[in-house]
Formats: structure tokens, C-alpha cells, sequence
């Protein structure tokens, strides 16, 4: 028998459907938000109303998509957390109405366990243990995966998250949010010519404030000689950002393979889409022999298919929730 599962993803400012048929995905859609643009940064009030408005019909496309009908589907997973608690409420709520009216069991996902498994969406796909670095717009972990759902963060941030860092750098340029693909963009046509300083900070933790404030000083001082400073260094500006935050996250994530012996080696989240973290990923990869990962764009940044990947791996161990399970704002992977 085919096993269809549902996934939901709604934590932050993309609301998201999938189907997945025995590991397989056979949709995945996504409704993404433009209203936070006009304020930097995502609402989290107009994000809830949007998911409101989005959910019923993103769903109805992904069932569509995938060719199968309501009543084929045998289980519903969905995003309880972390998150923002409007946005996630719409996910959860949606996924109980859906659940009780088909009679149909609930999975509850981890947001940050599905990132891992977003590689588990397609081929190839890694061999435990394998370190997967995870950064989005809300973490930067250094995950030690040891099997579908048994995971140790053995390192994270102290701070800002990778992403917030490219925002908010972004935004210091007068980039639209979110930044990190613009910054992406334009250090492309860049050189790294301007040295910011890389935090000393020990063990596999990473900081990301102190790196935006040298930039703030730095984009100060030179502002002050010449007004037009940004607008003429700007693909250098991004491409010297974006290569110390490549450099932070690949020093550590080196170091995380130094000290646990482990060669395989992946990254996921959102910021895994970033040209120069993926370039500089294969290549130590490939220096130091590992066998590396990075998903397909589509399963980097928010999506509901890392979410029903997540709850195929539960719903084979039967891993259920009942109506009373609620959203929760802070939730750890282990
Ligand atoms: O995983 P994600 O879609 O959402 C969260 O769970 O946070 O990650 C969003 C983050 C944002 O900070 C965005 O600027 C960043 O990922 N991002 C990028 C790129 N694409 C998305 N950062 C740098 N370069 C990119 N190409
Ligand atoms: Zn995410």
C-alpha cells in the first residue's frame, strides 16, 4: 500500500504543502509573502493573517499537483515549532481540522530536524553519522546526525543567526529583505577586497553581532569621507560580507569534522542557497576528502517537503499526536 503523507509548513513567512508518497515527493508548493518588504523584516501579525489567507489554497494545490485525492492521504505533519507563534498557530490549527475530519493521525515536526532531513527529499542522500550545518534565518547549528530522528547540536550561535547577519548587513546597504539573495547577487560581481574581522570564539559556536557592528563602523567611517560610498563599492561591499561569513561558518564546520572523524559532511537551511557558502563547501570538501551535500534550492529554504520527509520517518514508527498538541515557539532538536 501506498503511505501518502501531508506535510504543513507555516513557522515563519512561507506557508507551505506537500505530498510525499513513500519517501517520494510528489509536490511541493509554496506561497511566499511580499508584504514584509515594505518594512525590512517579517511582521509577524501580517505573516499569521497571510498564512490565513494562503493555507487552504496552497494545499488544495499540492493534493492537486501530486494527483492523489483527499482520501488518500494517511497522515498529516506539520510544523509545531520554532517559530513565531501566529504564524505557526494557522500550521497547527489547520492540521488538527484536516486530521479530525478525515480521521487521520497527526505528526508533529521539529522545523530544525526537517532542515536535516530536507536531504532525505531526494538522491543522494548522506549516510549516518553525518554533520549537517543549518543555517537559516533564525539558526546556525552544527548538527551531528546519528539517524532520522536522533540528532545532537554540537555547536550554535551565541547571537544573530547566519541569515541575520546577511539581513541585517543588507539592510545597512538599503537592501530590500530578506538581503542575503541580493547580497548574494552582488558579490558576484565583487571582490572580498575589504578585511572584517573573524570573531574569536571557542569550541563549535558561532557569533555573527560583532561582525555586523564592524561593518556598521566601517560603512560609518567611510559614509563620512565620501557620501557615495556604498552605492560605488557595493559588489565589493557584498562580496567582502558575504566571504567572512562563508569563512566563519566554514572554519567551524572543519573544525566539527576535525574533532568527531566524520566525512560526511552537509549543509541545509535557507543560507545553503548562498553561491559563495556553496562554493567553498564543495571545495574543502573536497581538500579534505569528505563526500558533501547540499539540497536542491526548492528544499533549502522553507518548504513542506522537509516536513513530510520528517513525518514519513515518524509515521513509520508510529509517532502520533492528539488534538491537544499545541505550537511551541522555542523547541530544541534534542
Ligand atoms: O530557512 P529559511 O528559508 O527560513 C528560516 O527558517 O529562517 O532561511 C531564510 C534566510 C534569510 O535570512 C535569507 O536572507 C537567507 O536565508 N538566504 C540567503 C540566500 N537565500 C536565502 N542568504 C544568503 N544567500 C542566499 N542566496
Ligand atoms: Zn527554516
Amino acid at each position: 500500500m501506498d503511505i501518502n503523507i501531508l506535510g504543513i509548513e507555516s513557522s515563519c513567512d512561507d506557508t507551505s504543502a506537500s505530498i510525499l508518497q513513500n519517501g517520494v515527493v510528489l509536490s511541493n508548493c509554496v506561497a511566499n509573502q511580499e508584504a514584509h518588504k515594505l518594512y525590512g523584516g517579517v511582521v509577524p501579525e501580517v505573516a499569521s493573517r497571510a498564512h490565513q489567507a494562503n493555507i487552504i489554497p496552497v494545499v488544495d494545490m499540492a493534493i492537486k499537483k501530486a494527483g492523489i485525492s483527499k482520501k488518500d492521504i494517511h497522515a498529516v505533519a506539520f510544523t509545531r515549532g520554532p517559530g513565531l507563534m501566529g504564524s505557526l498557530i494557522v500550521g497547527v490549527s489547520f492540521a488538527k481540522a484536516f486530521a479530525l475530519s478525515l480521521d487521520i493521525p497527526m505528526i508533529e515536526v521539529n522545523h530544525m530536524k526537517a532542515h536535516v532531513l530536507a536531504h532525505f527529499a531526494e538522491d543522494p542522500k548522506p549516510t549516518f553519522p553525518f554533520l549537517c550545518l543549518t543555517v537559516s534565518g533564525g539558526h546556525t547549528q552544527i548538527v551531528l546526525v546519528k539517524d532520522f530522528l536522533d540528532m545532537e547540536v554540537i555547536g550554535h550561535t551565541l547571537d544573530d543567526a547566519a541569515g541575520e547577519a546577511f539581513d541585517k548587513t543588507g539592510k545597512l546597504l538599503g537592501l530590500d529583505y530578506p538581503a542575503g539573495p541580493l547580497v548574494d547577487k552582488y558579490a558576484k560581481q565583487g571582490q572580498p577586497v575589504f578585511p572584517f574581522p573573524e570573531p574569536r570564539i571557542p569550541d563549535l559556536n558561532f557569533s555573527f553581532s560583532g561582525l555586523k557592528t564592524s561593518i556598521l563602523y566601517f560603512l560609518k567611517r567611510n559614509l563620512k569621507k565620501d557620501p557615495q560610498f556604498i552605492e560605488t563599492n557595493l559588489a565589493d561591499i557584498c562580496a567582502s560580507v558575504q566571504d567572512r561569513i562563508v569563512s566563519i561558518l566554514i572554519n567551524k564546520l572543519k573544525k566539527a569534522a576535525k574533532q568527531t572523524g566524520i566525512k560526511e559532511v552537509a549543509i541545509a537551511g535557507g543560507v545553503s542557497a548562498n553561491s559563495g557558502l556553496r562554493t567553498a563547501f564543495q571545495a574543502t570538501g573536497k581538500n579534505l576528502g569528505w563526500n558533501t551535500y547540499i539540497p536542491r534550492f526548492e528544499f533549502c529554504t522553507d518548504n513542506a517537503a522537509m516536513i513530510a520527509v520528517t513525518g514519513y520517518y515518524k509515521y513509520l514508527k508510529k509517532d502520533f499526536v492528539g488534538q491537544e498538541v499545541e505550537p511551541v515557539a522555542r523547541m530544541k532538536i534534542s
